[in-house]
């Protein structure tokens, strides 16, 4: 897809200030630090406007990202971060499960895995979180430019056993870096807008 127009239009915290206009939307999850930010701004072209950071724990709202005037992309904040109070943690959970609980334009949700490491065990509850939710997965394992080429079918199958990735469910090698699998993603995504 051709990104003429790419725009934030709310950082939510709640329910009430999510955009009204019934889009559809393709939200992202993962780790903190994963590179949910980078990935939007990779397929979007640019550079920063999804905010990144080296340091975890950037993204701390729902961020609405208009895409085209046809559909959101909404950037999460990320899990898995030592450094974040119990209290922190909570609202974290309870404005996760607000948005994907209810959200009825939400139609795909990207789950975007490191391509380095074994998935953890809250990336196991997420994808198992969503699975209950009924909510379409494609996981993205991304960092790929950070593994030798010759190790990346393992490391995919890493991926896809420690998940338990359903057989329907598609996991797309990626950099933020290199571009790679930006066209497979894209055209995965466009079966759902
Ligand atoms: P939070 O908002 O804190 O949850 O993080 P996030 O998942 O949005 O991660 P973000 O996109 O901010 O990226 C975190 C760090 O990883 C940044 O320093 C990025 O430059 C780096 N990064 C993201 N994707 C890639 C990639 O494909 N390759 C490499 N080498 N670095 C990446
Ligand atoms: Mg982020």
């Amino acid at each position: 897809m051709k990104v003429s127009k790419a725009e934030i239009v709310i950082s939510a915290v709640s329910e009430k200030q999510y955009p009204s206009d019934r889009r559809p939307e393709i939200a992202l999850a993962g780790r903190s630090n994963v590179g949910k930010s980078s990935f939007i701004n990779k397929l979007i072209n640019r550079k920063n406007l999804a905010r990144t950071s080296s340091k975890p724990g950037k993204t701390q709202t729902l961020n609405f990202y208009n895409i085209n005037d046809i559909l959101y992309f909404v950037d999460v904040p990320g899990y898995g971060y030592a450094k974040v109070s119990k209290k922190e943690r909570e609202k974290w959970g309870r404005m996760m499960e607000e948005y994907f609980s209810l959200r009825d334009t939400l139609k795909l949700t990207v789950l975007i895995v490191d391509i380095r490491h074994k998935p953890t065990e809250d990336d196991r509850m997420m994808y198992d979180f969503l699975k209950h939710y009924e909510i379409p997965v494609l996981v993205i394992a991304t960092k790929l430019d950070k593994i030798p080429k010759n190790k990346k079918s393992a490391h995919l199958k890493q991926v896809i056993d420690t998940l338990d990735l359903d057989q329907e469910d598609t996991v797309i090698p990626f950099s933020a870096e290199t571009s790679e699998g930006k066209e497979d993603a894209w055209s995965y995504l466009s079966k759902y807008i």
